[in-house]
């Protein structure tokens, strides 16, 4: 079956069985533009609560599904491919959070979105890149423990250098692959481009970029600026423009870097074999975590917003 005709069945499937699909930017452009809403995950967190279907189809990876059925217990979430995973969020344990927590009680623990449930149900708030500045800004404590991506948080110190914060070792292989010489060589061949960058990629990449925002944030100044725009984040982010804003002049950089290959695995015939039910992942959580985790999305909600 040709790509259109895929997602034409999707469509109608998807409606005849009260199901939505949300996805996040970085997803192939022919998932993106089945889905009801793309946006980044703080967008999509905030989104999928506005459904009434009984079905929400996340084609993200799984943290993006976890905390949508967080937020929406009452409905089914379905991972279309359960080996989409976060190799950062993958790479720190609740009993390290605990540990750190026992040892330092007088530190409030900061987690980007990009973490497990079970990490999320051992910290006290939930940040994402584009709400983590005003959410550190705002928290009563000054000592803070940010987890668990080591640049983000790099980035958050330097905005918010009134609070000690503790940064966590670890970071998204995506992003923190992009060095500051890829950002020179991209600037050389195209003198009249700005550059905006992710905040997870590295501090000296940052420092020489003129933007640096959030998926969202990266998509809205690209389609607001005039001339070319170099983007440092997952390609994904260049699809979505040029298909979105094709009058735009984008430059993806350093491509063979910036592919996420979690972010990749989804294809149009996973989302569908999930729409009618035949594949994808339920995803299931006992209701004391949930409970846990969401205390701290409630309180990201609820000061990002
Ligand atoms: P945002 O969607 O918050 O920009 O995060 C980027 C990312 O790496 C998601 O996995
Ligand atoms: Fe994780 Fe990075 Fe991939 Fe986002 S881009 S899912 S942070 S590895």
């Amino acid at each position: 079956m040709d790509k259109k005709a895929l997602q034409s069945l999707i469509l109608s499937e998807k409606k005849q069985r009260d199901t939505v699909i949300l996805a996040h930017t970085y997803q192939a452009p022919e998932i993106i533009d089945i889905a009801d809403f793309a946006g980044d995950s703080y967008a999509l967190s905030v989104e999928a609560q506005k459904y009434d279907a009984k079905r929400i189809i996340v084609c993200g990876v799984r943290f993006m599904a976890e905390t949508v059925k967080i937020l929406s217990p009452e409905k089914t979430v379905i991972l279309p491919v359960s080996q989409a995973s976060c190799p950062m969020a993958d790479n720190i344990t609740p009993q390290q959070v605990i540990d750190f927590k026992e040892k330092h009680p007088d530190y409030v623990a900061v987690a980007y979105v990009n973490t497990t449930a079970q990490v999320k149900a051992q910290v006290d708030v939930c940040v994402t890149s584009s709400s983590v500045i005003k959410i550190v800004k705002g928290l009563e404590q000054d000592k803070i423990l940010f987890l668990p991506d080591g640049n983000l948080g790099a980035y958050v110190a330097k905005h918010v250098p009134e609070k000690e914060i503790v940064i966590w070792d670890g970071c998204c292989p995506v992003h923190d692959g992009v060095t500051a010489q890829d950002v020179i060589d991209a600037k050389a061949k195209h003198p009249n481009a700005v550059v905006a960058v992710h905040p997870e990629c590295k501090p000296e990449v940052v420092e020489i970029a003129d933007m640096v925002g959030s998926t969202s944030e990266i998509i809205k100044y690209a389609k607001a600026h005039e001339g070319e725009v170099i983007i440092g984040t997952e390609r994904g982010v260049v699809d979505y423009l040029e298909e979105k804003n094709p009058q735009g002049k984008y430059i993806q950089l350093r491509a063979d870097k910036l592919t996420c290959k979690d972010m990749k695995i989804t294809r149009l015939q996973d989302v569908y074999q999930s729409v009618i039910g035949i594949s994808g992942e339920k995803i299931e959580m006992d209701e004391d975590l949930r409970i846990a985790a969401k205390r701290s999305i409630d309180n990201m909600l609820k000061y990002g917003g």
